[in-house]
């Protein structure tokens, strides 16, 4: 299976494209797909065929969607466990969730709400992220969301989110249009925000294109190409914090396969990274051994082999 390196470029796995990345040549220009385990665990038939056959094709990573590792309830223990049990079954080491809750004492929301950032919230995260952490044996990765209400008295999200890393060993899934549409609604530099955030502590990022309102309020859609303005602040943030994989996310307007491979390429362009494996620097990324403990800091996403 090809590593997954510090300029590979993956893309979100979706519905419409599935039929293409089974065909027999897989993708040179796709270093790696991200999934849903979500949409994928407890599958059988053509479905799971489908399933092993990205696998022997790609390297997978998975980005859930359930977890609410933010919300007041007891975690889901049944589904942390389902999750285990999906990425033991295709060895999948890299998994990433959202920093949010998306449950209330009705059930779960459909919906990634932003936590209160306030520091006696920190510890409580940090014990139910150490939990996750144990149960998978694999770092958990969080990402920044976008959020359109703020809550009084918070913490800078920089500084929340950096007091989080260091309280629970957490590790970050930055996604660069989610700071961009942040700092445009809610008045700040993302560049200064990038200031606080430990290089060492991000395994990958996310970007996407985002939908503008009427009110000129920024909407995360990934319904469109990535702005040339959320490519720059591509440009700066690895600058400043070097080169992780980039995945590039889309889950409305999907082009064909052929024209988002297109879209890939001019953020390759942009970025300065790798179209293929081949081109890329060797920095890897653990093997798929699973003797975890000394190689989860390493600060890169690892190889999903299959
Ligand atoms: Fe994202």
């Amino acid at each position: 299976m090809r590593p997954i390196k510090s300029d590979s470029l993956g893309i979100g796995l979706r519905t419409d494209h599935i039929a293409d990345l089974c065909k027999p040549n897989h993708r040179k220009d796709i270093a790696f797909l991200e999934l849903a385990p979500d949409n994928w665990m407890n599958i059988g038939g053509k479905k799971r065929e489908q399933l092993e056959t990205l696998a022997d094709h790609y390297p997978l990573v998975a980005h859930g969607l359930s977890l609410s590792i933010g919300d007041t309830a007891p975690l889901n223990l049944d589904y942390i466990n389902n999750i285990k049990t999906f990425l033991d079954d295709y060895a999948i080491d890299v998994y990433s969730e959202h920093l949010s809750f998306s449950r209330d004492d009705q059930g779960y929301l459909y919906d990634l709400l932003p936590i209160p950032r306030r520091p006696e919230n920190i510890p409580y995260l940090a014990d139910r992220i150490k939990t996750v952490q144990d149960i998978l044996e694999r770092p958990l990765i969080l990402e920044n969301i976008t959020y359109y209400h703020r809550y009084s008295q918070e913490m800078p999200e920089q500084e929340f989110i950096a007091a989080l890393i260091e309280a629970s060993d957490c590790r970050l899934l930055l996604d660069i249009n989610n700071l961009y549409i942040n700092s445009k609604n809610h008045h700040y530099d993302p560049v200064a925000f990038m200031m606080d955030i430990p290089k060492h502590a991000i395994d990958y990022y996310h970007i996407a294109g985002h939908g503008v309102e009427k009110n000129d309020t920024l909407i995360d859609t990934h319904g469109h190409p990535v702005s040339a303005p959320v490519m720059a602040l591509g440009q700066k943030i690895i600058n400043s914090h070097g080169k992780k994989p980039v995945l590039l996310e889309r889950d409305n307007n999907i082009p064909p396969l052929q024209t988002f491979c297109t879209e890939l390429k001019v953020l390759s362009k942009h970025l300065s990274y790798g179209v293929s494996n081949e081109s890329s620097d060797n920095i890897t990324i653990r093997n798929r051994d699973h003797d975890t403990s000394d190689k989860i800091s390493d600060g890169h996403i690892c190889s999903a082999g299959h």
